[in-house]
């Protein structure tokens, strides 16, 4: 069933004595692909704020929540989504496909707080249906969020949970009957470590097996030690 693996020599590291750089580039480079949250959000006067975070993932279906690792300016000022979430208690997270990744990358230029990096990156925001933030039309898929809760991590991080109140989806990318999302036509992009990217172009289907199932395929496999 599966071929013995022969592991090569290892190296380690002491994660208590490195520096948080180096912390940064083993984790950023060893958890991946980490998908990319294109994250919308409104500041008070309603001035929308775009910009990508791949510290993301889905975290819990019920409740449904979703986290952002969000990082603090060195300064410890917020960064704009930060704030407008902590002001609004709202953002919508929009999926990025490989058709808007260059128009991603733009949302994360340093515009000044009030610059609706939306426009700049040439894409359309779309009114809220159930929070102030609004989705993007581009995007292949959008959760509408609210703020569930925000845990301080140290002096410059914050973990943001949101619970989903909403979703869009293109239509031809959803089965609705099966609730099924085809993820070629998804076609979302993933960040690995440094400023690489990935598709998730080359799939391949596993089925747990039963307990049954594998029994009889060790009973069947060569003896290893022979
Ligand atoms: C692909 C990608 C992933 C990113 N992931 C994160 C992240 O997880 N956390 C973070 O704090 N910044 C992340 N950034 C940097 C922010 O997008 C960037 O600081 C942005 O300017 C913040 O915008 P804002 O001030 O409008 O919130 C990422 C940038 C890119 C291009």
């Amino acid at each position: 069933m599966m071929d013995a693996i022969v592991p090569p020599e290892d190296v380690t590291f002491d994660f208590r004595t490195l520096s948080a750089r180096d912390r940064y580039k083993l984790m950023i480079g060893t958890v991946v692909p980490r998908p990319i949250a294109l994250v919308t959000t409104v500041d008070p006067q309603g001035r929308i704020n775009a910009a990508p975070f791949s510290f993301f993932n889905c975290l819990s279906a019920d409740p449904p929540i979703l986290a952002l690792g969000v990082e603090n300016h060195p300064d410890m000022s917020f960064k704009d989504t930060a704030l407008n979430i902590r002001l609004t208690e709202v953002f919508t997270v929009n999926i990025v496909s490989h058709a808007i990744a260059e128009a991603m990358h733009v949302c994360s230029v340093p515009f000044a707080a009030g610059r609706d990096e939306l426009q700049a990156a040439g894409l359309t925001a779309m009114p809220g249906s159930a929070v102030a933030s609004p989705w993007i039309k581009e995007a292949p898929a959008s959760f509408e969020c609210r703020r569930h809760v925000t845990l301080e991590l140290g002096k410059s991080r914050q973990i943001i949970l949101g619970e989903i109140v909403f979703a869009h989806y293109h239509d031809d990318i959803i089965d609705t009957e099966r609730m099924h999302i085809d993820p070629a036509k998804l076609d979302a992009i993933a960040r690995l470590g440094g400023n690489t990217c990935s598709t998730i172009r080359d799939r391949f289907e596993m089925l747990t097996p039963t307990l049954a199932e594998f029994e009889a395929a060790m009973a069947g496999a060569p003896d290893r030690d022979s």
